[in-house]
């Protein structure tokens, strides 16, 4: 394939997330293992933020929402009530000639064609070819499910058949009555969950963006029937806010609305909160509204009652949904792709004057240096700062640093650095996207003032040591 920009502005986030262990790919000491990943010590730190602010902004912070944790292999029925076990599954092509396999839609939009859907399943439209070798002796597409199958305890039969789930929400449908009897909430109310879900995609791509392991964060909403509109419209609102607070503009976010011809039967809306990646703009959730379809499966399928009393009018129903539904990876992946630039800088680190590297020069003009940066919103950079001793073999600049360091870690993940000249110290922060770098020189032995440098301006200005946590709070909140 051709390399266009895009392609290599993902590729360069790709090394440097490798190199500096954000992501990795999972099990590479045996040759990786497609659609799978794993975070490293930064990476996990960053997941960790965004699934915390979630949780904070959906959780603890109403009064109207509770959590739940439950577990990822359940009942098999599970699957069956929900629909996943029938119809969880992608129509899919193979390219009789190099054995290449092709969600079958995803082949036919590539050629600007749609897969045209019929009475007995799918078929290609005329002149769809495999984009590998552009034979076009394809297969008739088939079904493919994407749940992961196991066996549950020793006997490996029909009957122990599970599945890992390929969504979060079933575990809290499935337990709508126990959360109802037990946490005092009143509809209309939410269960929020955060956890993995598996599905053997057929075409994993794009780097973490679609994986066989992710982590979704998921909330159903539970309202009265015929408020299905105003509360979707509220969510919508709601989760374009949440983006906009982990430091996603509001011009690479879109609201992207499902024409009412295209909704599963049950639903009466859906929109999906998607973002500008450099590979083209890609849904980061889906906002549904989806009546009460999956109450009432499970309600049928287990036969106990999933109806709600609502004592202040007296009336008994299975109560309709709204569902915000989020990854956490893809999220991740947004952050880190809007986060990532490469400018060119005054020599020295003086302040001002940063200009864009230009694309594919090899290097920039004279007075200037390159570096790298991950402008990270403060609330979500994995570290938030860093601690320098001006001269590590000075023990009382090391000692005074170390008590800085010390106190601010204690309130946030702080990187503690002596080795190297001032400014690669910094450089590597902002590689890493630290937001505040603290230096500790010889003036702080003398006035107790330190230097505190903001990574995307550059700015340094001297704070006293005891107004250094006050000033970090404010700037990092
Ligand atoms: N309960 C609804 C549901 O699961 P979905 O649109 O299939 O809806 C919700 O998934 C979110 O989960 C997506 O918007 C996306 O962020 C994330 N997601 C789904 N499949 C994924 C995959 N293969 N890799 C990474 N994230 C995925």
């Amino acid at each position: 394939m051709k390399k266009d920009h895009k392609h290599t502005a993902l590729e360069s986030l790709a090394s440097l997330c490798k190199r500096r262990g954000f992501i990795f790919q999972s099990s590479e000491i045996y040759g990786g293992i497609n659609g799978f990943w794993d975070y490293g010590p930064l990476g996990s730190e960053l997941k960790r933020n965004i699934r915390d602010h979630w949780w904070k902004t959906m959780v603890t912070s109403r009064e109207d929402v509770v959590g739940l944790d439950a577990s990822i292999i359940m009942h098999p029925r599970v699957w069956e009530a929900s629909g996943h076990l029938g119809g969880f599954a992608d129509p899919m092509v193979d390219c009789k000639d190099c054995k290449k396999r092709y969600k079958a839609d995803g082949l036919c939009e590539e050629q600007g064609k749609e897969l045209v859907k019929t009475e007995k399943g799918y078929e290609i439209p005329e002149g769809i070819v495999c984009t590998a070798c552009g034979s076009n002796n394809l297969t008739e597409p088939r079904e493919f499910n994407l749940m992961f199958k196991t066996y549950v305890g020793p006997v490996e039969d029909e009957s122990a058949v599970a599945y890992l789930r390929p969504e979060t929400a079933q575990g809290i449908f499935a337990q709508f009555a126990n959360v109802v009897s037990t946490s005092r909430q009143k509809v209309p109310f939410g269960i929020a969950q955060i956890g993995k879900a598996f599905r053997n995609e057929i075409n994993p791509r794009n780097y973490t963006f679609r994986s066989r392991e992710f982590e979704q964060m998921e909330l159903e909403f539970f309202i009265k029937p015929g408020t299905d509109e105003e509360w979707h419209a509220y969510w919508v609102n709601e989760r374009l806010k949440w983006y906009e607070e982990i430091g996603l503009p509001a011009e690479s976010l879109h609201k992207d609305v499902h024409p009412k011809e295209k909704l599963a039967h049950y639903a009466s809306a859906c929109t999906d909160v998607a973002y500008d990646f450099p590979f083209g703009r890609q849904e980061l959730e889906g906002i549904a509204a989806r009546g009460n379809f999956d109450l009432s499966q499970h309600q049928k399928f287990s036969g106990k009652s999933m109806e709600y009393f609502d004592q202040e009018t007296n009336e008994k129903f299975v109560p309709h949904v709204v569902e915000p539904s989020a990854g956490v990876d893809r999220i991740a992946l947004a952050v880190l792709c809007n986060a990532y630039a490469e400018e060119w800088i005054p020599k020295g680190d003086t302040e001002g004057g940063v200009i864009p590297a230009e694309p594919g020069a090899k290097r920039p003009p004279e007075g200037y240096e390159a570096r790298t940066v991950l402008r990270f919103k403060p609330r979500i950079a994995p570290i938030k700062v860093a601690v320098f001793p001006l001269l590590k073999n000075k023990p009382e600049l090391v000692a005074k640093a170390r008590e800085v360091f010390d106190a601010t870690r204690e309130n946030w993940s702080t990187f503690w650095d002596q080795t190297g000249a001032i400014g690669r110290r910094y450089r590597r922060q902002d590689e890493i996207g630290t937001p505040f770098g603290v230096t500790v020189d010889f003036d702080t032995l003398e006035d107790d003032t330190v230097t505190v440098r903001e990574r995307d301006s550059m700015q340094q200005q001297r704070i006293s040591v005891s107004e250094l946590q006050s000033y970090l709070r404010d700037a990092i909140a």
